[in-house]
């Protein structure tokens, strides 16, 4: 900070408001619905297929991403938020994704001992992006990792959760892509082909692929550059460098994919933009959200585990944009209605009033019963009509009144404040059981 900027800082007022940080969103109580909509389909889809949650934190040593996701991708070399720990000097970094870290765990945790693991997250990753719609600093996946499976059935399975979730969450117009990246041998042949293919059009290619041209040249497929995009499409393909293993792993995978009827396309420049990846590959895209199409993507990573410093062992899975998904159920029409904050509704006129409507409140509670007490904004009192008014807009189905009147008479009102608008005294100790009656009533 310069000392010009320190000056306008010490002089700014201290009121003065306090903005998020850029690319990072708050999520706010009127999406609140939507997310836990969410989270019960994931809950529900992750246990009929057997997967056990696991949740690693949010912060990881950088060298988990640096050799899981490799050094010489977008991830690794521009979008980590890293940081070195002001105490030890160690080097951290807010996890961008979730498979690495998920790998570090199980390692630790020797969570392979006893055989396969499925297993599932969800949570918040980090990545440092130019922001736009459905893409974030910071943004919410949800992943499932299936480990120590070597078979193309598991592949299938775990395209088979994704396509019964779209389906789940009334989804439109999600296609499948996928490719084979095959094996390191196969992929060292493709690779020079593609560094003679490349290194003969290197007037075209832009600075960052220049870079990629010998450390990493794969990634140079995976480039955005609309003026690259011609060269790439001419470039050698890895599908023709597999061998018999790869091929027959891939066409089981199809195979088993059209028996569940499931659509898809090979995408033969789909490369994924992480390192790990072997075999299988593939994303789920679709047109209506505009620059950032992909919902979700994932495939084989084989070698991981082994370079994570475990014991070597097979591994796939995928992970999806919390965010895009929502916006293409919004696309789609298929978001939940948002939610009533109660049941009940309290009123009161202060005092001996409001000790008597919270005791009920709390009896109702007791009982299951989702209830919100009035509370005077000014801390004092307010007529029953303005209450009346907050009451409607809960949304609850009943609004239980206590006025000095209905005190002195040791009563309460009930009010259905939904279709009859009907009133009728209790007795205060009645109110527990006619509020269940009326609701029940209400729910017939
Ligand atoms: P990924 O393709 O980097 O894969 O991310 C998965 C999904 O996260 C993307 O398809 C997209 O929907 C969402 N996403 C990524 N970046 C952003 C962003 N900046 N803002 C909003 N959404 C975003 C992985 O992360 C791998 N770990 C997937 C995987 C799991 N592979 C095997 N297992």
């Amino acid at each position: 900070m310069t000392d010009q900027n320190k000056d306008q800082k010490a002089q700014a007022p201290k009121t003065q408001r306090i903005n998020g940080v850029r690319g990072m969103n708050d999520l706010l109580p009127a999406d609140a619905a939507q997310w836990a909509h969410l989270d019960h389909v994931l809950r529900d889809l992750t246990r009929a297929y057997g997967y056990e949650f696991l949740r690693t934190p949010i912060v990881e040593a950088t060298a988990v991403f640096q050799r899981g996701i490799g050094e010489v991708t977008d991830i690794v070399e521009k979008e980590m938020y890293s940081f070195e720990d002001r105490l030890n000097g160690e080097q951290l970094t807010l996890r961008p994704e979730g498979t690495a870290a998920l790998v570090r765990s199980v390692i630790e945790n020797n969570l392979l001992y006893e055989g396969p693991k499925r297993l599932w997250y969800t949570g918040p990753m980090f990545r440092h992006e130019r922001p736009q719609r459905g893409r974030y600093r910071q943004f919410h996946q949800f992943g499932v990792e299936a480990l120590g499976f070597a078979g193309p059935d598991i592949d299938a399975e775990i395209i088979l959760m994704g396509q019964r979730l779209w389906d789940e969450l009334g989804l439109k117009g999600v296609r499948l892509e996928i490719n084979s990246l095959g094996q390191a041998d196969e992929r060292a042949k493709h690779r020079a082909a593609l560094v003679n293919y490349f290194e003969k059009n290197k007037v075209q290619l832009d600075e960052d692929s220049e870079r990629r041209l010998l450390s990493n040249p794969l990634r140079i497929l995976d480039s955005k550059n609309p003026e690259m995009q011609t060269l790439i499409e001419g470039a050698p393909k890895l599908l023709d460098f597999l061998g018999e293993e790869s091929l027959t792993h891939f066409n089981a995978v199809q195979a088993l994919l059209k028996a569940n009827n499931i659509p898809c396309k090979i995408n033969p420049r789909l490369v994924r933009g992480l390192d790990y990846y072997n075999l299988t590959v593939f994303e789920w895209v679709t047109d209506e959200l505009g620059a950032q199409g992909t919902i979700a993507g994932g495939g084989r990573y084989d070698p991981l585990i082994e370079r994570m410093g475990g014991k070597a062992a097979p591994a796939c899975g995928w992970a999806m944009g919390m965010e895009r998904v929502l916006e293409l159920m919004s696309v789609s029409g298929s978001l939940p209605e948002a939610q009533t904050q109660c049941d009940i509704f309290v009123l009161h006129q202060g005092g001996e009033t409001l000790t008597a409507a919270m005791i009920i409140a709390e009896r109702l509670r007791s009982a299951g019963i989702d209830v919100i007490l009035f509370c005077p904004p000014d801390g004092q009192s307010a007529s029953f009509k303005s209450q009346m008014k907050k009451a409607d807009a809960s949304g609850a189905a009943f609004a239980v009144i206590i006025g000095p009147d209905e005190l002195a008479k040791n009563e309460a009102q009930i009010k259905d404040l939904r279709a009859s608008g009907e009133q009728k005294a209790v007795p205060l100790d009645g109110v527990l059981e006619a509020v269940i009656n009326a609701l029940v009533g209400a729910s017939e």
